[in-house]
């Protein structure tokens, strides 16, 4: 049985493959990220020229640590792909991410992406969304509204402001985190849209009809690539 780490390392080296000389891609942020940065970094010291649009500040250092070329994405016009982590997996590809933050800027440049890959390991596989704790990114003004009307709309039981060496957590953007505690998300495409609703929330954590494909690394070495679209 590989380390956790070791896992994350395979899904992340494998993932490297898509992308092709001189390619434009949208990085995301993690600690499965975090290994396809490695080794684009090393590929790239090898010879690869690409150029990526990162999803937060932390992915844009450590791009530019390992030599790989940084743009931003009101440079590009579109991007043919992003590759990126996730906290949950459903079986058709609808996903919960946030866990690192970086929400905001993940779903936009996504969504400028005509393929999005993930890449986790095993345990980012659920039936159903839900368990992991659904990251709302909102407005610090009037959050407590935010929070009151969302556990008043009962899709939760529990929210927690999100925290960090016991401050509150700020976001890239300024904004404040919900994590909100569903346990089981019935329909995430309608909770997205109701979420969106509410004066205040900027985005939230659920990613749906987005993911192309996925690419999921075992404890036992295997890396399987799963296609949604
Ligand atoms: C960052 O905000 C997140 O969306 C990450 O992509 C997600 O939390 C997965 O991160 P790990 O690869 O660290 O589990």
């Amino acid at each position: 049985m590989l380390s956790s780490e070791e896992i994350k390392k395979r899904a992340g080296a494998n993932a490297a493959d898509f992308v092709k000389q001189g390619a434009t891609i949208g990085l995301g942020t993690g600690s499965t990220v975090y290994w396809l940065i490695q080794e684009l970094g090393e590929r790239t010291k090898q010879g690869l020229n690409i150029t990526v649009v990162p999803t937060s500040a932390q992915s844009a250092q450590l791009a530019k640590e390992a030599g790989i070329t940084v743009s931003d994405l009101d440079k590009v016009d579109q991007l043919s792909l992003t590759i990126d982590g996730a906290d949950e997996i459903d079986p058709k590809g609808q996903l919960i991410k946030g866990g690192g933050g970086a929400l905001l800027q993940e779903k936009i440049v996504a969504s400028a992406s005509k393929e999005l890959i993930i890449i986790a390991d095993y345990t980012k596989l659920v039936k159903q969304l839900g368990k992991f704790p659904l990251p709302v990114e909102v407005i610090s003004f009037g959050y407590k509204q935010v929070w009151k009307k969302i556990l008043q709309s009962g899709v939760c039981k529990e929210i927690k402001l999100r925290e960090k060496e016991g401050k509150i957590f700020i976001t890239d953007h300024q904004h404040y985190i919900l994590d909100c505690y569903c346990e089981k998300i019935e329909d995430a495409f309608l909770l997205n849209e109701n979420l969106h609703l509410i004066p205040g929330v900027v985005e939230t954590g659920l990613f749906i009809n987005m993911t192309t494909k996925a690419i999921i690394a075992y404890g036992d070495g295997r890396v399987e690539e799963i296609k949604f679209k």
